[in-house]
């Protein structure tokens, strides 16, 4: 389909002066944001992809080429047809590689008013981001039973670890995960990222009376995990995302954080399934989740039902945008 569309722009351009670079991005486009937009400037492609972001959509494929244009100005062409959009991209100075990092997070939130009674009343993809669990609720984290109410040592297995990984537990709160992931991995390390300071001096403690060294804990932000880019090989959330008050950010700064081709695990309470006895909004759909990683450049692996209450999601970073798409 690109190959057609390439041909016929170059047909359009008669009078060609040098060969131009171009950017072309195809994206799906199911709520048809792009297909409502008339514009030819360059500088409106980022907040044209951010309501096709924001509205379902996702980017399917990148990829770059030289065209012989007739103008060496910053210009935009757009088709759409089946629900999806093609970006022709010329001669604009910015990277295009990864158009994610183009989006404008302030256009992918809503505001709801008033806000469920375990929401924050911000919306994010169609879903009501929920409230924080505060350090004060750590014992529950904590608790004997949770073992076999949640099946902990099956998910263990699920995430395949290698004894070199470099593991993130993101609102790792306690640290219950962080301390039983770091035995399995004694050639490499588990970095445990939470916003409160009061869950990583818990996990600190928990780790010292464990005698387990290979742990580092991280103050992140609400928007930014604060990990180097490409230090990571698996990335875990478990009954945490759902909280993320700038899941956006956060994925990115994530996406930033793996190496290519290292793994996100995402385990979250099944919204599916009303015998799952956990507030609304701290539960999500494997079809949201999907949805949500898939959008934000992630590819999605598989997805385990085998715990009793919780959806285990496997996503990976594609070596390449270009792959995104597969
Ligand atoms: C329900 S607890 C789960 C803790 C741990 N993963 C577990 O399963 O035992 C959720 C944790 O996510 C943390 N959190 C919320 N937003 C966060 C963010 N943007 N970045 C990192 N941690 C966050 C909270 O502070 C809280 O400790």
């Amino acid at each position: 389909m690109w190959i057609s569309r390439i041909a016929m722009w170059m047909v359009l351009c008669t009078v060609t002066v040098a060969a131009a670079p171009c950017q072309i991005i195809l994206v799906s486009d199911p709520s048809g944001a792009a297909a409502g937009t008339q514009s030819t400037k360059a500088e409106d492609l980022p907040v044209i992809l951010s309501d096709v972001i924001a509205t379902g959509g996702r980017i399917l494929s990148t990829s770059r080429v030289d065209l012989p244009l007739s103008t060496d100005e910053p210009i935009l062409s757009m088709s759409t047809s089946d629900s999806k959009a093609t970006f022709v991209l010329a001669n604009d100075p910015r990277d295009w590689s990864n158009p994610l990092v183009h989006v404008d997070p302030d256009r992918l939130y809503f505001k709801k008013s008033p806000p469920a009674y375990d929401g924050i009343g911000k919306i994010y993809m169609g879903r009501e981001i929920s409230q924080v669990m505060g350090h004060l609720g750590a014992g529950w984290l904590e608790r004997p039973e949770r073992e076999q109410e949640e099946r902990t040592d099956l998910l263990m297995k699920m995430m395949e670890l290698d004894r070199d990984d470099v593991v993130a537990d993101i609102g790792s709160g306690t640290g219950y995960f962080t301390l039983r992931i770091a035995p399995k991995v004694p050639d490499g390390k588990v970095v445990a990222v939470d916003i409160q300071p009061e869950m990583n001096a818990i996990l600190e403690q928990n780790a010292e009376q464990q005698g387990i060294s290979n742990v580092e804990t991280v103050l992140g932000a609400i928007d930014d995990a604060k990990i180097p880019e490409n230090s990571i090989d698996v990335v875990l959330f478990v009954d945490a995302y759902h909280e993320f008050s700038n899941p956006w950010e956060m994925k990115q700064s994530l996406y930033k954080a793996l190496r290519p081709g290292g793994r996100v695990v995402l385990v979250e309470y099944r919204a599916e399934d009303p015998t799952v006895l956990i507030k609304p909004h701290h539960k999500m759909s494997e079809i949201q989740a999907r949805h949500e990683f898939e959008a934000a450049g992630f590819r999605w692996v598989t997805t385990y039902d085998d715990l009793p209450q919780q959806h285990v999601l496997i996503f990976t970073k594609p070596g390449s945008q270009a792959e995104v798409a597969e």
